[in-house]
């Protein structure tokens, strides 16, 4: 009995130092020192042995398992040691990398500027709607007068998406929606994004934006419509702006205008930004045709309006000297960052 319990200390001892986890050191103590272990079943033959043997005998198995929990307590601390060390190692942190910095986002140039005139518009109590980006041809040409053989209805310049569903060429189009919505007094702006089948280059883009203006109301004149241009103007480009209307034409204003500013860059002297006239288009205008009036049930006899299409792409490429259009929507950090 004594033979085969050294050796069974000696196979624990071997087994305990061989082991490679905790989970086989958990195993060891079970199989040596658990109820069902290899001490207990030696203990349990102490039976058949004499009372003068018993004592010694249970002193040396004491001894033994006294010896294995010791064994396998240093192993397993040794165990946990280790463990600590590798993680401890692994997570080591280097404090001369660089930090991760933070980039915080920032407002879109073009959204700055629309901001600030939409202020402006709202000072002069002007309200603020939005319009559908799909429209119909109804709403786009139909009702603002523009003729069947007009070339804005052409499909090289307007995206169709059926025969009578297209993406507005201008906000214009929201001018009809509004007026068969609301009665005189009216004084909105409409701003939002348009769409044409241009070729992209510096100055072209098939997506921009406009920002619509309509006035309808009693013994609403062209001086109205001048004074709100001006005031305009000078609030967005300096008060020393000067303010040049030009005739044109647009199928739903009479008279229309176009209206010029003093060249941002150059100040009016001539450059490469104003072409060298001194001036920048920056949006058209007229007084509301009155077969636009009629055909959203406005009596033209008794109420009178003006609109304008600002183009808010202009005004922000001039405003920042930004010398192509593609900057504003191609997203690129680099230019973002300068605003
Ligand atoms: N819709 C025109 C364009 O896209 C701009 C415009 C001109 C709008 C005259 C108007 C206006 O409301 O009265 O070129």
């Amino acid at each position: 009995m004594k033979e085969k319990l050294l050796s069974l200390k000696e196979a624990a001892k071997n087994a305990i130092i061989a082991a490679k986890d905790e989970h086989e050191i958990d195993e060891l103590r079970v199989k040596y020192l658990g109820k069902k272990g290899e001490l207990t079943a030696l203990l349990k033959q102490m039976g058949s042995l004499s009372p003068e043997e018993r004592p010694v005998m249970g002193q040396l198995v004491n001894e033994a398992k006294q010896h294995i929990e010791e064994l396998i307590t240093s192993k397993a601390t040794e165990m946990k040691n280790k463990a600590t060390e590798l993680k401890l190692k692994a997570e080591t942190l280097d404090i001369t990398l660089p930090a991760k910095t933070q980039s915080a986002g920032k407002i879109h140039p073009l959204n700055t500027v629309l901001n600030d005139m939409l202020d402006i518009f709202q000072s002069m109590g002007f309200d603020v709607l939005d319009g559908p980006e799909v429209e119909t041809d109804y709403y786009c040409f139909e009702c603002l007068n523009v003729p069947a053989d007009h070339p804005a209805r052409d499909m090289q310049d307007t995206f169709y998406l059926s025969k009578d569903i297209l993406l507005r060429t201008q906000t214009s189009a929201a001018q009809a929606r509004v007026m068969q919505n609301n009665k005189p007094p009216i004084r909105i702006v409409c701003p939002g994004r348009v769409f044409r089948a241009d070729e992209v280059d510096a100055t072209h883009s098939p997506v921009f934006h406009q920002i619509e203006g309509l006035v309808v109301d009693k013994g609403i004149t062209m001086c109205d419509l001048k004074g709100v241009l001006e005031q305009f103007a000078r609030e967005i480009y300096g008060k020393d702006t000067a303010v040049k209307f030009r005739p044109s034409f647009f199928p739903f204003t009479e008279p229309s205008v176009e209206v010029d500013v003093t060249c941002s860059e150059c100040g009016g002297k001539g450059c490469r930004v104003c072409k060298g006239t001194g001036w920048i288009e920056i949006l058209g205008a007229g007084m509301v045709h009155p077969n636009v009036l009629r055909s959203c049930g406005i009596d033209p006899e008794v109420y009178q309006g003006f609109a304008f299409g600002i183009g808010l792409d202009r005004i922000t490429t001039t405003r920042y000297k930004i010398s192509d259009i593609r900057l504003l929507f191609e997203n690129d950090k680099r230019f973002l960052e300068q605003f």
